[in-house]
């Protein structure tokens, strides 16, 4: 992969993301054996930056960076001089000084990976910038379709509840686009722009577009300014996965995928949780993978 970033989807060829896709197989491989480690990135430093929590994407990180050998230090946000004041980018002037070899962010700020990677000479990973773009969750939602569908080609994904704020949305729209997926987007008409992919208001029917796969998302409340529907309850009733949707999905065969973190009760019920073609976990460990393939593909470049 001929960039020293990895910032988003779109700057990709449908080329490099089938790379990275297939450099991340082996690394797979490597999670069954009893010493999972390779020394692929031994000596470099991997700093992780998140402005705003994570549970997924900076552990999968974390573990990927060890896994290829790489030291890793994760500064602490809230403990730091951030909470003095302190601008990202005098963070980022103090922090190149320990000349760290990647720094993977996460900012509430749209383009705020984009501009540290302007200034500094450390290979920048957009670990999720605002509304944007979600990169390596696109990554690893790609690598988790392929595995059941190795074709890719003319599959649908169904992209189900609050696409206005979510850069899940866009990364993993564009992601699968790019690799011949039919994409279409379904929830409150508030919470679903009009873009280049079909738009379903109404559950029953997006449900009859035929998607193998229907993608669900959390509903944002934290990057919401306004009230986009009534209640919980309501969503549920009208966009959830309810256990009755659930029986027509299983009926169906249809896989479902979840970025995480969920919300039981809104976009989802538990049963969702138990259903065998649930993908959810899988996604979480095919992370890793994924988060691999992108720091061993940004390497070559830099050594
Ligand atoms: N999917 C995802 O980005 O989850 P986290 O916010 O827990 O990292």
């Amino acid at each position: 992969m001929a960039h020293k970033d990895f910032l988003d989807i779109s700057s990709l060829q449908r080329e490099e993301i089938i790379s990275l896709l297939d450099q991340a197989v082996p690394f797979k491989d490597l999670f069954t054996r009893s010493v999972k480690k390779v020394p692929a990135l031994k000596g470099k430093t991997v700093l992780m930056l998140f402005y705003e929590p994570s549970t997924r994407t900076l552990s999968s990180f974390e573990v990927a960076a060890k896994r290829l050998s790489a030291d890793v230090t994760i500064f602490d946000v809230p403990h730091s001089s951030v909470t003095k004041g302190e601008s990202v980018r005098d963070t980022i002037d103090t922090l190149q000084a320990m000349r760290a070899d990647y720094i993977v962010v996460r900012h509430r700020l749209s383009g705020q990976p984009a501009a540290i990677a302007r200034q500094t000479g450390a290979s920048v990973i957009n670990a999720g910038d605002g509304a944007h773009a979600h990169p390596t969750q696109a990554l690893l939602d790609a690598f988790t379709f392929r595995e059941k569908f190795p074709e890719m080609e003319g599959r649908r994904v169904l992209i189900m509840g609050d696409i206005l704020h979510s850069r899940v949305a866009r990364s993993t729209s564009t992601i699968f686009e790019k690799l011949g997926v039919e994409v279409a987007f379904c929830g409150p008409g508030s919470l679903v722009p009009q873009t280049r992919f079909p738009r379903f208001t109404n559950y029953e029917e997006a449900m009859k577009w035929k998607p193998d796969v229907v993608y669900l998302l959390r509903v944002q409340k934290e990057r919401q300014t306004a009230s986009f529907f009534p209640s919980d309850r309501e969503y549920h009733q009208t966009y959830g996965v309810t256990d009755e949707r659930l029986k027509q999905i299983a009926g169906e065969g249809i896989y479902v995928m979840h970025p995480g973190p969920i919300n039981r009760g809104v976009e989802l019920c538990d049963a969702v949780l138990d259903y065998d073609r649930c993908l959810i976990s899988q996604q979480v460990e095919n992370g890793i993978a994924a988060r691999m393939s992108v720091l061993y593909g940004l390497k070559s470049k830099k050594s």
